[in-house]
């Protein structure tokens, strides 16, 4: 099947990320891990950053995390294909520690912005603190915060939990639910 421009973009954009030394985590890493999904695409999922699993295959959401955010989306009647999914950084952070500041804005501005510029989701998925932190520049708990829709530059984003939390905490995880349930409104309508 023929390529569009952004789809070729993307792909070239993808494989400098590969081999991207922009920060000090491609120090430590072994695969930098784009994300995947079609081009375009009407939802951009983005979570904190590669784990283990991520770190060895170079796919998004590989693990654990990767199997309950697929059972999350089985539940309503949805698949990962679909979507575009991505973290907040590329590159597996030494022992799964969070990602710092600095390593978050290199990451956006020279990554993760121009994949979304390419991409052109209506609605991105903000899955955990870090990804929330990322995108609207907020450090709020996720309890108080999380089923609400924020403006990005035009596009909705949809604020939630990461799977690691819902996977370990069944009052999350009911949480998490509901707002899957919405996630599932808004793009059914
Ligand atoms: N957690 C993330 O946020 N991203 C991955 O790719 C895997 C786990």
């Amino acid at each position: 099947m023929k390529m569009t421009l952004d789809e070729k973009t993307l792909d070239s954009l993808n494989e400098e990320i590969r081999h991207c030394t922009k920060c000090r985590l491609w120090q430590s890493r072994k695969i930098a891990v784009p994300g995947e999904g079609p081009v375009p695409c009407r939802v951009l999922f983005i979570g904190e950053a590669p784990g283990n699993m991520e770190d060895k295959t170079g796919k998004p959401f590989t693990g654990m995390s990767g199997k309950f955010l697929d059972l999350m989306l089985n539940e309503i009647d949805m698949k990962r294909q679909q979507f575009y999914i991505t973290s907040s950084v590329k590159c597996r952070p030494p022992k799964n520690r969070p990602p710092k500041d600095d390593e978050l804005a290199i990451c956006k501005e020279n990554w993760l912005n121009k994949q979304i510029y390419l991409i052109k989701p209506q609605l991105i998925v903000l899955l955990g603190k870090t990804a929330l932190k990322q995108m609207l520049g907020l450090n709020e708990n996720l309890v108080n915060c999380h089923g609400r829709i924020i403006d990005y530059h035009g596009i909705e984003c949809l604020i939630t939990f990461h799977p690691a939390a819902s996977m370990r905490f069944p009052k999350i995880r009911k949480e998490m639910k509901k707002d899957f349930q919405r996630f599932k409104e808004m793009i059914n309508t």
